[in-house]
């Protein structure tokens, strides 16, 4: 047998988001000034009494190993957190945490894919989904959403995606990349396929509580028994609580599913970091003034960057409804020159817009939205502001 890496391995290609944060951060430690539009994570600190409960959960010796999948208070407070949040019974039994939502994201994956077994995916979509149906052996099948139709799937775009494989339906909302957010009919047609068709739905609702229209996230899982049966709620505290580093998220499904999740982490990583599931109980537990306070410090934000783009000749975006991330449309700007280059996509536009002006924005190919650029708000407003009177100038100084 010669040496190599695994076929599965092989084609698996790494997180353009974490690779063009990696390169701004070597940047602005050679003393560049580069504005990051780029990130994917809250720029506020934890919350005081997250970080003072991690530190009282060492000091009590919550350092060993809890149950594979998480402790029973954690997933205790999770099962008040769905019921209370989001309408949703749910036993401890069925509640797994994880190394983060992604984990809990790989996990289900890997519950539920065979070889061959298709996963439908909106695009543009978060770049890990397709690469985590490879690793799991399924095929990811793209269904195209349009700018015009707010970045959301019609109920006909879905049946048309629909084939004997499909096996789970990856519903991202709020989302990101684009921030779009599903209504309450898109819910219903989405939920009333997935039983006529008998597939999963993977819902990821990490964003939940980054909602600027004044209404509150509606888990798909609410939407009746036969969906409930059917659907896997995905979700974490990276976002809510600016609590990326502390690596949790958990899934709440169906008994089957949750309990060969469970199975399949207890062999692979066994339980997610005890001190951090101990912060998590106060983070779900606490008064949560400051979720509220971080979501309307986004909320300016996106109002000035939406604003502050849509005024730039040659570029535009939507505004928004959730997440913290904005699509802005370049296409105008294709077959223009920069320096003497000529923009031939996003990427060449982020590539020339990083080197010249200094301001790191995402190219669209990695979310598969080639013609646009993601830009996160998860930065300072003066940051922000000077990042779009850089964006502003690079557009006006191509030819
Ligand atoms: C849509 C989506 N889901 C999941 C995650 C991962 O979250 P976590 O930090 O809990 O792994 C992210 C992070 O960027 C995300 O954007």
């Amino acid at each position: 047998m010669p040496l190599g890496i695994s076929r599965k391995a092989a084609g698996i290609v790494p997180s353009a988001t974490l690779a063009l944060n990696a390169k701004v951060g070597v940047m602005k430690a050679a003393g560049e000034n580069v504005i990051g539009f780029a990130g994917g994570e809250p720029d506020f600190d934890t919350p005081v009494a997250i970080r003072d409960a991690m530190k009282a959960a060492l000091d009590a010796g919550k350092t060993r190993y809890t149950a594979a999948a998480g402790a029973p208070e954690l997933r205790n407070a999770i099962k008040g957190k769905l019921k209370n949040e989001n309408g949703l019974d749910y036993d401890i039994s069925q509640i797994v945490v994880s190394n983060g939502a992604k984990h809990s994201i790989f996990n289900a994956f890997f519950a539920l894919l065979n070889e061959g077994d298709e996963v439908i995916i909106p695009t543009p979509c978060w770049v890990s989904y397709p690469e985590m149906v490879k690793m799991c052996g399924g095929v990811p099948v793209f269904a195209q959403t349009t700018e015009k139709d707010n970045f959301v799937l019609k109920p006909s775009q879905i049946e048309a995606a629909i084939t004997e494989k499909t096996k789970v339906f990856m519903l991202t909302s709020p989302s990101n990349p684009n921030g779009s957010c599903w209504g309450r009919e898109d819910l219903q047609a989405l939920a009333d396929l997935a039983v006529k068709h008998d597939f999963y739905i993977m819902t990821d609702e990490i964003y939940e509580h980054l909602l600027y229209n004044g209404e509150k996230n509606i888990s798909i899982a609410t939407l009746g028994d036969k969906v409930k049966e059917r659907t896997i709620t995905i979700n974490g505290v990276s976002k809510t609580y600016a609590m990326t580093g502390f690596r949790i998220g958990y899934a709440a499904g169906p008994k089957d599913v949750m309990k060969a999740i469970a199975a399949c982490q207890s062999q692979a990583t066994s339980n997610p970091n005890t001190p951090s599931q101990y912060a998590v109980i106060k983070a779900l537990t606490m008064d949560q003034e400051p979720v509220e306070e971080m979501r309307k410090a986004f909320m300016k934000r996106r109002d000035a960057l939406v604003e502050g783009l849509n005024a730039i000749d040659g570029i535009s975006c939507l505004k928004p409804d959730g997440a913290f991330y904005v699509m802005m449309n370049v296409k105008k700007l294709i077959g223009k020159k920069s320096d003497g280059v000529v923009i031939d996509s996003c990427t060449t536009f982020a590539e020339q817009l990083l080197e010249h002006a200094k301001v790191a924005v995402v190219p669209g190919e990695a979310f598969m939205a080639a013609g646009f650029c993601r830009l996160s708000y998860a930065l300072s407003m003066d940051d922000l502001l000077e990042g779009i009177k850089r964006i502003r100038a690079f557009v006006q100084s191509l030819t």
